[in-house]
């Protein structure tokens, strides 16, 4: 837990474990409810493309808690929560042209949750939603391999998308169009691929943010496309892809070339993580691939994504579980020492977050590290939610 300089810093440091252990506060439960004292993940009005991810987020981290968590005090207040900020989006995403031309892969983040509500429910108006969600998906651009744009920049296609994209075209398909496997595994698979093919680093086995087929963007790499830095959390959703989609995909013959695939990918993609974790704190850079860089620091977004799929990832058996969960509990462990911040009146703070980094820019490195820093950013606050989720499941 992160406390101020100063001469009490180390006072104050114990003064909040001990109160911490006492109360037996789980970090995750802590993390969620301060989240919806801050009413995170509901949007209001229009939300722009960021909200309705950060909606999506903030859903799938209360929905894997609940799992967790059935019979807990706060499992209705959660669970509520979940409705509030699922029912924020209905409006904003049962367009499908609408929501295309207004923001990016993203926008799927929030589907699988409108399923699960609808399953629950029958509500309609959630059917409507998801439907739209899917549809979308057909009318996205794409460049000349086949690779989905990103959002309007024509022809890039960005790690970042994935996370949403591939859990909700593989939920979606084998619920309510399990005749087309054009849509899954097939086409979900190739997105995965094409990014692979472009972006991933012989060398270090580490993939860059996005490419851009065409070329053309002042940062392309003339051969790949590829844009030129490993940048944190684009490769943390894309870790996350990876495991959550292997988790959605049955083990059965129909889905066993998609798993093999995937599975390959995630265990290539996780050794390479391990790699590149920063001996001296555990965790991992801003841009992982300019270790020790004037400029870089230790990223909390990126490192709490990497904690979630590596302990994830091993607890499924998707990894071999050594190294990856003794390199994902000290990564943890850094994570709650460093940016967890007790604010003093029963909530939990998250600091060292990067804002949004986007290829639409120079994409040069001083890019990367010069872009603010933002304080209880939802995607630092759900990624570290899930993260202790993972951690938490270990201590039992
Ligand atoms: C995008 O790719 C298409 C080929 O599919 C090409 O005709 C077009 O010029 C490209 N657009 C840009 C802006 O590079
Ligand atoms: C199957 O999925 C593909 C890819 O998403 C889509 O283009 C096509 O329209 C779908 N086919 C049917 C019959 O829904
Ligand atoms: C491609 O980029 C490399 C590295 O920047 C450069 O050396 C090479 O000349 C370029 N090739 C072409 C065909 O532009
Ligand atoms: C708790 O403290 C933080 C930091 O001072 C403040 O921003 C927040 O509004 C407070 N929350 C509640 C519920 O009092
Ligand atoms: C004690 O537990 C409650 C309920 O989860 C939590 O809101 C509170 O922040 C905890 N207080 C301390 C000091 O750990
Ligand atoms: C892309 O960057 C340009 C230049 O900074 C800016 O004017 C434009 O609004 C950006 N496009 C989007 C969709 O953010």
């Amino acid at each position: 837990m992160w406390v101020p300089a100063g001469a009490y810093a180390s006072l104050l440091f114990l003064a909040s474990q001990v109160v911490a252990y006492e109360n037996h506060t789980k970090y995750s439960t802590w993390m969620i409810t301060s989240m919806i004292s801050r009413n995170d993940g509901v949007l209001t009005g229009a939300g722009d493309a960021s909200a309705l991810l950060q909606a999506g987020f903030t859903q799938k981290a209360f929905r894997r808690w609940l799992q967790q968590n059935p019979h807990d005090v706060h499992s209705d207040l959660i669970a509520s929560h979940i409705r509030k900020s699922v029912d924020s989006t209905i409006e904003v995403v049962s367009d499908a042209l609408v929501s295309v031309t207004n923001s990016p892969l993203d926008r799927l983040s929030t589907g699988n949750n409108l399923i699960i509500l609808y399953e629950r429910t029958h509500d309609e108006s959630y059917r409507v939603a998801f439907d739209a969600l899917r549809h979308s998906i057909d009318l996205q651009p794409r460049n000349a391999e086949g690779g989905l744009w990103y959002f309007t920049y024509p022809n890039w296609s960005y790690l970042d998308g994935m996370a949403s994209l591939a859990p909700f075209y593989t939920l979606f398909t084998e619920l309510f169009e399990f005749a087309n496997t054009t849509a899954v595994p097939d086409d979900m698979v190739f997105q995965i691929e094409l990014l692979w093919e472009h972006c991933r680093n012989d060398a270090t086995g580490l993939l860059v943010h996005g490419y851009d087929s065409s070329r053309m963007a002042v940062w392309a790499n003339n051969r790949t496309g590829a844009s030129p830095y490993v940048w944190g959390r684009s490769l943390g959703w894309f870790s996350m892809a990876l495991v959550d989609t292997l988790e959605l995909l049955p083990n059965t013959e129909r889905y066993s070339d998609a798993r093999g695939t995937l599975l390959r990918h995630f265990r290539d993609l996780s050794a390479a993580l391990v790699r590149a974790v920063d001996p001296k704190s555990g965790a991992w850079w801003q841009i992982l691939d300019q270790p020790e860089r004037d400029g870089n620091y230790i990223e909390s977004s990126g490192s709490a994504m990497f904690t979630y799929s590596l302990l994830r990832g091993a607890r499924l058996g998707y990894i071999p579980s050594e190294p990856s969960t003794a390199v994902a509990i000290r990564a943890y462990e850094y994570i709650v020492h460093n940016f967890v911040v007790d604010q003093g009146n029963s909530t939990l703070g998250y600091t060292g977050t990067v804002s949004v980094c986007s290829l639409n820019s120079t994409a040069s490195y001083e890019y990367y590290v010069e872009r603010p820093m933002l304080y209880n950013s939802v995607l630092g606050t759900a990624a570290f939610a899930q993260a202790s989720l993972e951690y938490e499941i270990l201590e039992r």
